[in-house]
């Protein structure tokens, strides 16, 4: 279906829980959060009929996302049940990788296409210091299942950030050359915990793409993603540019959320949620109209850049 702007939405990214097993320091607050109760998320149940729904206004592509969407048990059958409904293409996951050495297989199995891995550094020590606590061999393992059992190729997403990560730069681009593996460099986008860090941190990914020179341009395909991609010579994988501060993406968006409390967000950026938790409860019937509303009300673009305001949301409660 057409939003406001004539853009074709097709593409859900839905949070199944606000929880969390890291604790990145540019994400959650250190002593964690306060947990939503069981009440206040939405069923398993809820989300298939939410999904079918908007399946049948046209989303083909669907992304689970947290928090942490694997520490949500019953997430796997969740993917097994909406990978029947017909019309749906795409089930993709964005996940952490801690537990995905447990659960790549069942997740394949289940229906799941594709996986994006978020990892912000290859080395041991800052992987514990970034994400206050985590193995990274954790995560190495993940991706080595996740590939071994079809759910590649695997894109990893990586946040650079200033005297923390910026020495690494190279070494994720040169991931790509044996394995085809997509790395994408997302800018830090003032949020939550990292708005009151950014100014220090922040990195462009123009300033990327100066550290590695010999990057050629990717055609794009027929994947309507944010990312720009490049590719080093020679290389099996891609590495992609996700800009959202420099060079917005916005009139190509193509995507609504759905928040783990029930809310839909037409757009990332801004604090407009539409209430999708109670019409269900009360008025199922009324769930199609308060999709096709949600989606005609996204606005054409954020203004991040202008005046600095983002949602009062935390990204974990969005799921990026
Ligand atoms: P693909 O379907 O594989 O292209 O995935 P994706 O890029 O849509 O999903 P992913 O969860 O990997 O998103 C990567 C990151 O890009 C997110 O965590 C956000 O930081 C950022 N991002 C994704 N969508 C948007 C968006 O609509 N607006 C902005 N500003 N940032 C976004
Ligand atoms: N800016 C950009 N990306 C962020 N992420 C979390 N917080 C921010 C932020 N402020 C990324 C994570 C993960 C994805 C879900 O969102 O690194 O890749
Ligand atoms: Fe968890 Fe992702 Fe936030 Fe890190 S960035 S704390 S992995 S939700």
């Amino acid at each position: 279906m057409r939003d406001g702007w004539l853009r074709n939405i097709e593409y859900l990214r839905i949070s199944i829980t606000d929880r969390c097993n890291l604790r990145c320091f540019y994400c959650m607050p250190e002593e964690g959060v306060q947990k939503l109760c069981h009440k206040e998320i939405l069923s398993f149940e809820e989300l298939y009929s939410i999904v079918k729904t908007a399946v049948e206004l046209g989303i083909s592509k669907v992304r689970i996302t947290g928090g942490e969407p694997l520490v949500r048990l019953g997430v796997v059958d969740f993917i097994k049940r909406i990978s029947k409904l017909s019309g749906l293409k795409d089930i993709a996951m964005t996940t952490n990788g801690i537990l995905l050495e447990k659960y790549a297989k069942d997740l394949k199995e289940a229906g799941l296409h594709r996986l994006n891995i978020s990892m912000d550094t290859l080395k041991e020590d800052r992987f514990k210091q970034i994400t206050r606590g985590g193995d990274l061999n954790q995560v190495l393992k993940g991706i080595e299942i996740a590939n071994s059992v079809g759910l590649g190729p695997i894109k990893i997403n990586t946040v650079i950030m200033k005297g923390i990560n910026e020495d690494e730069i190279e070494a994720f681009a040169k991931l790509t050359l044996d394995q085809p593996y997509q790395i994408r460099f997302i800018e830090l986008m003032p949020m939550g915990e990292a708005e009151s860090i950014e100014d220090d941190r922040f990195i462009s990914n123009q300033e990327i793409m100066r550290k590695l020179p010999e990057l050629i341009p990717v055609i794009k395909e027929n994947d309507a993603g944010p990312a720009k991609y490049y590719r080093l010579p020679k290389a099996k994988g891609k590495i992609g540019f996700i800009s959202p501060m420099s060079q917005h993406f916005c009139s190509s968006c193509n995507r609504i959320r759905l928040t783990a409390d029930g809310k839909i967000k037409p757009c990332l950026h801004s604090n407009h949620e539409i209430d999708l938790k109670t019409t269900l409860r009360h008025h199922p019937e009324k769930i199609k109209d308060i999709l096709i509303q949600s989606i005609l009300s996204k606005p054409e673009r954020h203004h991040l850049n202008d005046d600095r305001k983002s949602s009062h949301r935390r990204m974990y409660q969005i799921g990026g």
